[in-house]
């Protein structure tokens, strides 16, 4: 499956990349779903709506400030450094991720190359006001003691899309017409669960693109997928990575 899906990358394809939670386990960052996913406890699953930031504000910043923190101690992983490797030595490549990480920006910084990344559930690094949306990236501030913003004096808030709000518009386009224009579709990590993100490999599919699935278990998109590679994104991308390297 690795070869197979080396042929459709050595070519100089245009890729579109999306990433789910998968891609960071390596990281020390749990999924969602599964055995060890966050959401195995009802408590966490209740942090990410937003009418929990009504109801329970000083409990769900906490929540996301100890997010924060442990962002500040993660590292990219095999799978993060090889995709990004594979976008500055071939084809032309985007991303679409899932994570609200910034693992694929820090394996950017490490191989100093900078492909388009596009957060479609915003970011941890992120900080908003929930009142008129100003906005800033400081890692440092701490959200548990309910800042409040500078500008209007509303709630400040983490920058990531909970259940219940819409995605932000402009990640949300560009991974869709990179997802009508690309020729292979990489899809790691993610259970195609949560839309709309789900719909772009689907997109991508119906657009005439070839679609790649690196996840060690089965996921909702895994029907539509060309090409199924069932093994870690820390194992398989570094291994898809060589063979592409070996075709040029
Ligand atoms: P899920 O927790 O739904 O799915 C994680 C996927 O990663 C599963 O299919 C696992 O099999 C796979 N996986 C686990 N370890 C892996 C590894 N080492 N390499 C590759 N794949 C691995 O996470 P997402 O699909 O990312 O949204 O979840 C989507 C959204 O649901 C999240 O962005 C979040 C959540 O609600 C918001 O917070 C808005």
């Amino acid at each position: 499956m690795i070869q197979q899906a080396a042929e459709h990358l050595s070519d100089d394809p245009t890729v579109l990349v999306c990433a789910g939670s998968g891609l960071s386990v390596e990281s020390g960052v749990p999924t969602f779903r599964g055995e060890d996913g966050m959401f195995r406890d009802d408590d966490i699953a209740r942090l990410t709506r937003v009418t929990t930031f009504e109801t329970d504000r000083r409990d769900m910043m906490k929540w996301y400030q100890d997010r924060r923190e442990q962002l500040r101690e993660l590292e990219p992983n095999a799978g993060h450094l090889a995709l990004i490797e594979l976008a500055r030595d071939t084809g032309d490549y985007v991303f679409a991720t899932q994570n609200v990480d910034h693992l694929l920006e820090a394996a950017s910084s490490e191989l100093g190359y900078r492909p388009p990344i596009h957060h479609l559930h915003g970011s941890l690094l992120e900080v908003r006001c929930h009142h008129c949306g100003f906005s800033f990236e400081d890692l440092r501030l701490d959200l548990g003691e309910l800042p409040t913003c500078e500008q209007c004096g509303g709630p400040l808030r983490p920058g990531v899309v909970w259940f219940g709000e819409a995605l932000p518009t402009i990640p949300l386009r560009r991974s869709s017409e990179a997802a009508e224009r690309c020729d292979v579709c990489i899809v790691v990590g993610t259970s195609g669960l949560v839309q709309p993100a789900a719909s772009l490999p689907v997109t991508a599919k119906s657009s005439g693109a070839t679609l790649i699935e690196i996840n060690p278990n089965s996921s909702a998109l895994s029907d539509a997928c060309d090409i199924l590679i069932r093994d870690k994104a820390g194992t398989a991308l570094p291994a898809l990575l060589e063979e592409v390297k070996h075709r040029r």
